[in-house]
């Protein structure tokens, strides 16, 4: 009779966990929407896991590893960042871990695209005018115009629209890293009047820097999705009504499209593919090569 085998998803995602459940592994749900506790996840791998389901909010690092040996086969993060784990712990420890990129480029993007929308209209003020019947007659200027976005520049210098896509790499993880890419000194690089739009990760904006260069105007705007701490403080210099014409919030949900996020399909949905990443490493595909599974990141941890 085939291994059982087991699995603790720090989340819930959906119906995709059928597929596991039809296949004969017991799986087990954290079924708040906040992370388990790290004492909690780390007492689940201990009981024997082979597989581990996470997501961003979730850190993975060498306590949950060296609690995972002998047992802990693979960590499947249902998100394409995976900066919560920590890559050269999985290394030292042989654990691979996968995530699921390319199913949410696309929602990400257009939804980058939707957020210079909102800013370069003025999508919240006008909302907001008509629903506080500010809003008198049709006027050629009134009650205030916005720019088109046709036409504009996307990109990093002398650009209209600067939208961030990297990853979150901190200092001394490479030669390169990301965190507060955008700081004091960059965000003054960008022209007074520019957007700045961010479905990255936080920590890549120094928050409290692009909170001075919206109320001193050296930019003209800023979306966010994601922030260096979420959910977003309430004492957020973000949250600064001084700024919030000018300053758009959302919760981390450029990818929150429900094919992109819980299609049990892995060549459309995250957790499809965070599922598919599991089973494969669980059941051997591939001949049982790590290096040649598509969603394993650390493949070098594996190259003979
Ligand atoms: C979302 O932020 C992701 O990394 O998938």
């Amino acid at each position: 009779m085939p291994k059982r085998f087991r699995v603790f998803a720090t989340c819930d995602i959906g119906e995709a966990l059928d597929v596991l459940r039809e296949r004969g592994y017991e799986v087990e749900v954290y079924p708040d929407p906040e992370a388990p506790p790290k004492k909690l996840t780390i007492e689940k791998v201990k009981s024997g896991i082979d597989g581990l389901i996470t997501t961003l909010r979730d850190p993975i690092d060498a306590e949950v590893f060296e609690a995972g040996k002998g047992n802990l086969k693979v960590v499947a993060q249902i998100a394409v960042g995976f900066d919560n784990i920590n890559r050269a712990d999985a290394n030292r420890y042989k654990i691979p871990f996968t995530h699921t990129a390319d199913v949410l480029t696309e929602a990400t993007a257009e939804f980058a695209f939707f957020m210079m929308g909102v800013l370069a209209r003025r999508v919240w003020t006008a909302e907001h005018l008509t629903r506080e019947n500010k809003w008198s007659y049709w006027h050629p200027y009134l009650p205030f115009l916005g720019d088109e976005v046709t036409g504009k520049t996307v990109a990093v210098k002398d650009a209209d629209f600067v939208s961030i896509h990297v990853p979150l790499i901190r200092e001394g993880e490479s030669d390169t890293p990301t965190y507060h890419l955008f700081n004091d000194r960059t965000l003054r690089m960008m022209k007074s009047t520019a957007f700045l739009v961010n479905t990255s990760r936080g920590p890549v904006v120094d928050e409290a820097a692009l909170a001075r260069a919206l109320k001193e105007k050296w930019i003209a705007g800023a979306a966010l999705d994601v922030y260096e701490k979420e959910p977003l403080p309430a004492d957020s210099p973000l949250r600064d009504p001084e700024i919030e014409d000018r300053c758009r919030l959302y919760p981390h949900f450029a990818s929150a499209a429900r094919i992109t996020r819980l299609s049990k399909d892995p060549n459309k949905g995250m957790a499809g593919r965070t599922v598919q990443g599991l089973i494969d490493v669980l059941e051997g595909n591939y001949g049982g090569d790590i290096t040649k599974m598509p969603y394993v990141v650390n493949k070098e941890a594996f190259a003979k």
